[in-house]
């Protein structure tokens, strides 16, 4: 078993240190928030995820993790340093390493062979082998590893411990073996790569991809509006080719989250900096924008003018199962209906609207659905489902429900006295 230093406590750092610390190795995470690190010790994630309170909990209690705001203590007598640094996005789709670095030049004179260097974090084309020399250059002899991370949100742990595929990647032999050593309970195909930059180009292929095939759906479901058909028949259909496959074809208010975005913007501005330009991607984030403006233009169209009219949003989340409404198309979505006029109250199980929109937020959809107008689902929680039609029709002041995400049994809607919207289903409930 291994000495492991995760560096960085956010979404992915936590649960791959859990991870890690549930097959047996000892785990220490270095997180420089230290009201972070009081409530990780307290046994709180801080983060909605499935199953993370109790692996925590399980870590905590056998001493297989714990928990420090100095960096350097974190990493004294590592075996393998994940970082897990927030590597956000600028405007320009740019992606901001500076976090990386700031913890490297803190710590690099204890990053030794045969300790190994693990970048977990999504960093742009050639990240890695700058991450090298700049160890290199201070003194420090360890190796470097690209080893990305695929877990989603909502079902991050399930996904760490049971990965499609772990892919790992330096011009180290040893160093690789090594870290894949560390996934030998997890199921999964392995990827093992003599190059940092073929991993980090993995990481961005899939998730623009990922992107490519939502994008894709939604300029079909917006189709599927303007002429009668319906999308979900036109998915369903698609799916039934393997070559194709059904899942992310789901047509919805448009992607978003903390990392889709972030990495379409990436790669884009990685074509445009290397001279290769990523003309697909570049595409798909535009629809994707084009995909969040519709809802409010479809809805505008359904009522009229919205100035004046009171919407209820059902769903804050970026998605469902997670309380995270980083870049979550509700927020733009809400934004441009108080831009034209409508009061908003929005619920969610979960999530949180940011605070310069706190005010438009309520505790249930009973108290969003009061007096509106018409209720527009805009994440996939399966509770909306079993919302009860009539008592939202008795709420409501106006009679329209539109489900941006088609989760919704239009068909019950209707049975309320509801008129009953779903996105790109204009053909039928
Ligand atoms: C995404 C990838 O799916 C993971 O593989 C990757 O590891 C992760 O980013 C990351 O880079 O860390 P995540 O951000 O958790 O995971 O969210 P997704 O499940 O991909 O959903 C992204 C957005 O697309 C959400 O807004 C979701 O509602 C939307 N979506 C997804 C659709 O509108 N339709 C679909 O069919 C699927």
């Amino acid at each position: 078993m291994a000495n492991i230093t995760v560096i960085g406590g956010g979404y992915v750092g936590l649960v791959v240190a859990v991870g890690f610390a549930h097959h047996g190795h000892s785990v220490v995470v270095g997180e420089r928030d230290s009201i972070r690190v009081e409530r990780f010790r307290a046994g709180d994630p801080v983060i909605h995820e499935p199953r993370l309170p109790e692996l925590l909990a399980e870590a905590i209690g056998d001493g297989s993790i714990s928990f420090t705001t100095d960096n350097r203590a974190a990493v004294d007598g590592a075996d393998a340093v994940f970082l897990a640094l927030p590597t956000p996005a600028m405007a320009d789709g740019t992606v901001n390493v500076s976090a990386i670095y700031a913890v490297l030049s803190e710590i690099y004179d204890l990053l030794n062979a045969p300790a190994v260097v693990v970048t977990k974090s999504t960093v742009p084309v050639g990240e890695n082998a700058r991450i090298a020399s700049f160890l290199a250059e201070h003194g420090s002899t360890a190796a470097v590893v690209s080893n990305p991370e695929f877990l989603q949100e909502g079902s991050a742990v399930d996904h760490f411990l049971a990965p499609d595929r772990i892919v790992v990647g330096s011009s180290h032999p040893a160093a690789n073996e090594f870290i894949m050593s560390l996934y030998e309970e997890m199921p999964g195909e392995r990827v093992t790569l003599a190059d940092t930059t073929t991993p980090e180009i993995i990481k961005y292929a899939s998730n623009a991809f990922l992107a490519t095939k939502i994008a894709f759906i939604n300029e079909i479901a917006r189709l599927c509006d303007a002429t009668g058909g319906d999308v979900l028949q036109v998915a369903a259909a698609m799916g039934m080719d393997d070559r194709i496959g059904g899942k992310f074809l789901n047509s919805g208010p448009g992607y978003g989250g903390s990392c889709l975005p972030k990495d379409t913007a990436a790669l884009s501005r990685i074509g445009e900096l290397t001279g290769v330009p990523q003309t697909v991607v570049t595409a798909v984030i535009a629809s994707n924008l084009d995909q969040i403006s519709y809802v409010t233009q479809y809805l505008e169209q359904q009522l009229g003018d919205l100035a004046g009219s009171t919407i209820a949003v059902l769903g804050v989340a970026f998605k469902a199962g997670t309380g995270d409404s980083r870049d979550s198309p509700a927020v733009p979505i809400i934004r441009t209906l108080m831009t034209k006029g409508a009061t908003v109250h929005a619920y969610d199980p979960l999530a949180k609207l940011p605070s310069d929109l706190e005010d438009a937020q309520v505790d249930t959809w009973r108290d969003a659905a009061q007096s509106s107008d018409a209720v527009i689902l805009i994440t996939g929680w399966p509770e909306f489902g079993s919302i009860d039609f009539s008592e939202l029709s008795t709420l409501m002041r106006g009679n329209l429900v539109y489900d941006t995400r088609n989760v919704l049994d239009g068909q019950r809607v209707e049975n309320a006295g509801l008129r009953y919207l779903g996105m790109g289903r204009s053909a039928g409930a």
